[in-house]
């Protein structure tokens, strides 16, 4: 009998789950499941890697105060794994972070700074970095994680899901990652790169993202998409980007529960709407093998994606936009 004495010992080899669509009978889909891990998501990987690797090369002591600008997966595995080791954790959020995110980090023991100002484009994200630094200077023994730049993120990938694929998978052909702070694409795409040099890796990111292409826009879903470019991601291995729009992602969650019992997160929507938008283009004359992370559940957008209501006011919104567009082009 195996015993584990923390459920946070628990991250990693996740179910790989295949998944056939019926319109496309030459492709063999692989989903990893990301939220079987213990937190609930992909993000466990990275906050138990980082910090166990910061106090195993004392980078950081058990008195350090960890901080990061997150209101999302990343700030509920950071507060559950500091718990775990005993240190101070501070997440800087803005006004849209999630109720269920904020009790969350909150019950893992966490401090929450809420920066309420939006910056010069609108959003938070500049404000909370700046609150970051004046977090830094204040308090003496302080780590900014810095998941848009710190390469344990990408590592923390490449060491575990990359190598969990590359075992779990004969041959890939084709692997399809949502990009956030490009540390799952940065790690994966390097890791599979080695083991099948062929693999074609396809990066999906949102509309209203910036990280590839476009200006910064209003964007509805958490998990997917940022609005600054991601420095670790100079070191991924990217041959395609798809960008998804968020009706698309809404629409895939609810095909994925529909016709094949998947209740999963945005992203994981948006890679698979890249994949069907991929595919319908570019149909293979061969059988393939095509994989993709689900990097958390339903559970968490409950009141957004699954909630109707909330989806006719999304929609509503996105119409008015696209004619906002052409009444730019008119005057
Ligand atoms: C639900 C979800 N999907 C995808 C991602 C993207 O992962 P990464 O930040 O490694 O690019 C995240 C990151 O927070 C996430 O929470």
């Amino acid at each position: 009998m195996v015993i584990i004495p923390s459920i946070l010992e628990k991250v990693g080899n996740t179910p790989l789950v295949s998944i056939k669509m019926k319109e496309f009978e030459n492709i063999n889909l692989y989903t990893k499941l990301e939220t079987y891990n213990p937190t609930g998501s992909v993000k466990d990987r990275a906050a138990s890697y980082i910090l166990r690797k910061l106090l195993s090369t004392d980078k950081i002591s058990q008195n350090t105060t960890i901080i990061e600008s997150t209101s999302g997966n990343f700030g509920v595995a950071l507060s559950a794994y500091c718990k775990y080791y005993g240190l101070p954790f501070i997440a800087v959020v803005d006004p849209n972070i999630t109720l269920i995110n904020e009790m969350l980090i909150v019950s893992n023991g966490a401090e929450i700074v809420k920066v309420d100002h939006p910056d010069e484009y609108g959003g938070y994200l500049l404000n909370r970095i700046e609150k970051v630094k004046e977090l830094q200077s204040q308090i003496h023994d302080s780590y900014w994680v810095n998941q848009y730049e710190n390469p344990l993120n990408a590592n923390a990938y490449y060491q575990s899901l990359g190598k969990e694929l590359c075992f779990q998978i004969e041959e890939i052909d084709y692997i399809f990652i949502g990009v956030s702070s490009g540390g799952t694409i940065t790690g994966v795409s390097r890791k599979i790169k080695e083991n099948f040099p062929n693999a074609k890796v396809v990066a999906v990111d949102v509309e209203g993202s910036v990280i590839f292409k476009g200006q910064s826009q209003k964007r509805y879903i958490p998990g997917i998409g940022s609005s600054m470019k991601p420095k670790i991601l100079k070191r991924a291995k990217i041959d395609e980007v798809i960008i998804t729009d968020e009706v698309s992602t809404i629409n895939a969650c609810l095909e994925l529960l529909r016709n094949y019992s998947f209740y999963v997160g945005g992203s994981s929507g948006s890679a698979f709407a890249a994949i069907k938008q991929y595919f319908k283009q570019n149909k293979p004359d061969r059988p393939v093998n095509v994989v993709t992370i689900f990097p958390d559940r339903g559970e968490r957008y409950f009141d957004t994606i699954y909630d109707p209501k909330w989806v006719e006011r999304i929609k509503d919104i996105k119409d008015i936009r696209s004619l906002e567009k052409e009444n730019t082009i008119i005057y």
